[in-house]
């Protein structure tokens, strides 16, 4: 296969979408402007969670390459934009990286590429903002070079559903983007699915994470009554879920992490309020809800010290599994941080382990913090343990039997007079 191709972005996106794109044969450049980044992936080290050294060497030897040098794109049959989305102070996404990337790729541009933003934003982006700065008017859009957005959905950390199965969505500016962004990903990934347009491929990212932030948001809101009424949600979560059609069960937690779930749906609320003036309402109180989910399981912490006769000032609390999601090492927007901040403003003495993260610095914590060396001493010196992330390494049963009162999260743990759950 003679496809050239450049991923501009190498990171938890762009780098296993190179790689997967190398494997099937086409010749890839991992475009980044991370010096150190392109440095390490050229000498096979890997700083992405689901991208293993051996994968990375395999890409290499296959054709891949890392590079800083945009001249690549002169060349290129098709483009990929994965740079980050950041959250801006005004509440919709930081376009700078974005727009970085698009003036990049306009000023190397060849006639007849097709050009794929991937980066999660607000619809609109593609025709609006990205266009423009690919063609500098030079190029007709659908006739000299192609556009199209397709919305990353990877999921790191599941080792069920990677790029090549997970189905694709792909919306272009005209027919014909679409059609050939069609073509491209079908060459390494199973399954791909037309949208109508770029707006739409935009929205349809987007209606998917504000899916999972409301029905989280659900979950949080109930529990909090359920408990004042004495009702096992988490009993009749289980109990809705045998419904074979027509129900999707959520579960409660501390909280949304990561930098999709929490930010995404702000894209969208924020360009509601922009263009029309008014509030995306079920976005703004599933934000409000799922906000407050850290406080709330420090309430818990503090309410079952005090059933143990002790104060939060001066007790010594546990977290175990500090990342937004299971086994990854990711931190961003983890509810560990603002649950730590809140336990340490008490007066809590705050230490963690996560076989994933060795130091860890949350907000609000004056001191960085290094992960409890051993689990068994750790969960013995703690008054109370609270289970935020139930990593697979964890042998949870050891961990219960270790007698210190638990507060489970996650409703990861069997039923034991010492574990409460959330
Ligand atoms: N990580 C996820 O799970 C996930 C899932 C779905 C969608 N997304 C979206 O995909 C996009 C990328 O996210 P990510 O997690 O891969 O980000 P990341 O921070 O892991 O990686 C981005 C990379 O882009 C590089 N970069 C930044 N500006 C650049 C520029 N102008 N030119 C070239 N390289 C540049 C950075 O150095 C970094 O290596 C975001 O819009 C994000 O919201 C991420």
């Amino acid at each position: 296969m003679s496809k050239n191709l450049v991923v501009v972005g190498q990171g938890y996106v762009g780098l296993p979408m190179a790689l997967r794109a190398a494997e099937v044969g086409l010749k890839v450049h991992g475009l980044d402007t991370n010096i150190a980044t392109v440095a390490a992936l050229n000498s096979g080290t890997s700083h992405i969670d689901d991208v293993s050294d051996a994968y990375l060497a395999a890409g290499i030897a296959n054709g891949y390459e890392a590079t800083t040098d945009p001249s690549c794109i002169a060349n290129a049959d098709v483009v990929v934009v994965c740079v980050p989305t950041p959250l801006a102070a005004e509440g919709g996404p930081d376009l700078g990286p974005v727009e970085g990337a698009a003036r990049v790729i306009g000023e190397h541009l060849s006639p007849d590429t097709l050009v794929i933003l991937e980066s999660t934003t607000y619809p609109g982006t593609t025709e609006e903002v990205f266009a423009p700065l690919v063609t500098r008017s030079r190029f007709d859009v659908g006739s000299d070079v192609f556009i199209a957005f397709s919305p990353e959905r990877i999921d790191p950390g599941n080792a069920t559903y990677g790029v090549r199965n997970t189905p694709k969505v792909v919306g272009g500016m005209t027919p014909e983007c679409t059609h050939r962004a069609k073509d491209f990903y079908s060459l390494f990934i199973d399954t791909v699915v037309e949208a109508r347009g770029a707006k739409e491929a935009e929205m349809a990212k987007l209606l998917e994470n504000t899916f999972r932030h409301v029905n989280i948001a659900l979950v949080n809101e109930m529990l909090r009554f359920s408990q004042e009424l004495d009702i096992d949600l988490w009993d009749a979560i289980d109990c809705a879920e045998t419904k074979p059609f027509g129900f999707m069960a959520f579960r409660p937690g501390p909280g949304v992490g990561g930098h999709c779930i929490p930010v995404d749906p702000s894209y969208l609320s924020h360009r509601v309020k922009a263009k029309l003036g008014y509030a995306f309402r079920m976005v703004e109180l599933a934000e409000e809800i799922n906000h407050a989910a850290p406080d709330y399981v420090a309430s818990r912490a503090w309410s079952l010290l005090n059933d143990q006769g002790k104060a939060v000032n001066g007790s010594r609390v546990l977290l175990l599994g500090v990342t937004y999601k299971p086994d990854i090492a990711d931190c961003r927007e983890s509810p560990a941080d603002p649950l730590a901040a809140r336990l340490a403003s008490w007066g809590a003495d705050v230490s963690y382990h996560d076989p994933f993260v060795p130091r860890w610095s949350p907000r609000g914590v004056s001191n960085v913090l290094t992960c409890a060396a051993d689990l068994n001493n750790a969960v013995d010196a703690a008054d109370l343990v609270v289970l935020l992330q139930p990593h697979s390494d964890y042998d949870f049963e050891a961990v219960v039997r270790r007698d210190t009162h638990i507060l489970d999260t996650r409703g990861a743990l069997a039923a034991e007079k010492n574990v409460h759950r959330l």
